[in-house]
């Protein structure tokens, strides 16, 4: 393996350590301490654990985290009851509903309906709006963890070419927004199903950030020598986690690529902690 290895596990520790300070501060200067409220819907396995994940790094990091259990039946009006009550909840101050919600839930209606101070997802209009400006309120999770490994690693971005393969709403868009805001400054290109000729564009990637949802769709021969490669993906194959990245071919021409586990997924949750202190702080009176 030719390339260096982005260990987001140990950042993702630091981070946390780093907002674990900052919550103790904040909580002997103001007397408060940040509360991060979650709510599952149904008994999804793997949310379970993310949430239970989410969770032990809020007390961890000495932030109070809440667990609001509602059975797969439950309807829209009652999620959405729950939405409003935690919104007037002057004890809550981050809001995460975790997705994916039961098929016969209105997800859109229900992340709308999050009050935006308190949209520690960054998932509403008002939050990906300012964000698109260049005013963000939030960053959004992962791709803040990305842009955050990037840093760490020291990879330069400005004026470099980057390609995200991937156009969800969580992760792609957002993730091209933050590599093009002022200050990061890369070219970028978003891949998606209907690309054409997406093996060209990742070849010409100084930075490559895979967020398809397939295991390994992204070759080891389109991985350009030299380049960075972010890997977002969590796939379950048998018994594996495996990424979007054939790991072992890309590592052999990266410069520097994450793994998986360990790569990007601690990420996430540490940059939930941090916005959930930040929405603490946009609460103060
Ligand atoms: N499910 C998978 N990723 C996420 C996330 O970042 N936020 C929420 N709320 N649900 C998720």
């Amino acid at each position: 393996m030719g390339a260096v290895l982005i260990d987001g596990k140990q950042i993702a520790a630091n981070c946390r350590n780093a907002t674990a300070e900052a919550a103790a501060k904040f909580n002997a200067e103001f007397g408060v301490t940040g509360h991060l409220a979650a709510v599952l819907v149904g008994d999804d396995p793997a949310s379970q654990v993310y949430v239970r994940n989410k969770e032990r790094a809020c007390e961890k990091a000495g932030l109070r985290s809440t667990l609001h259990r509602l059975s797969e039946s439950t309807s829209q009006t009652e999620l959405l009851e729950l939405v409003q009550t935690l919104n007037q909840d002057s004890s809550v101050h981050g809001i995460l509903v975790q997705l994916p919600l039961p098929a016969h839930l209105n997800a859109t209606e229900i992340l709308d309906a999050i009050t935006p101070l308190k949209d520690v997802d960054a998932f509403h209009p008002e939050n990906v709006g300012l964000l698109l400006q260049g005013r963000p309120r939030f960053l959004p999770c992962t791709p803040a963890g990305v842009m955050k490994m990037l840093e760490v690693s020291g990879t330069e971005t400005v004026g470099k070419r980057a390609v995200v393969v991937g156009r969800s709403d969580i992760v792609g868009k957002p993730m091209a927004a933050l590599l093009l805001q002022r200050g990061a400054d890369a070219t970028v290109t978003v891949c998606h199903s209907r690309s054409q000729d997406i093996a060209e564009h990742c070849r010409s990637a100084d930075l490559l950030v895979a967020a398809v949802g397939i295991p390994e769709f992204i070759k080891g021969d389109w991985i350009r020598p030299g380049s960075v490669v972010i890997d977002v993906g969590i796939n379950r194959v048998e018994d594996r986690l495996v990424g979007d990245v054939e790991f072992a071919a890309a590592a052999e021409r990266a410069a520097a690529i994450t793994p998986v586990p360990g790569g990007v997924g601690p990420m996430t949750i540490a940059m939930l902690l941090e916005n959930t202190l930040h929405a603490a702080r946009l609460q103060l009176q």
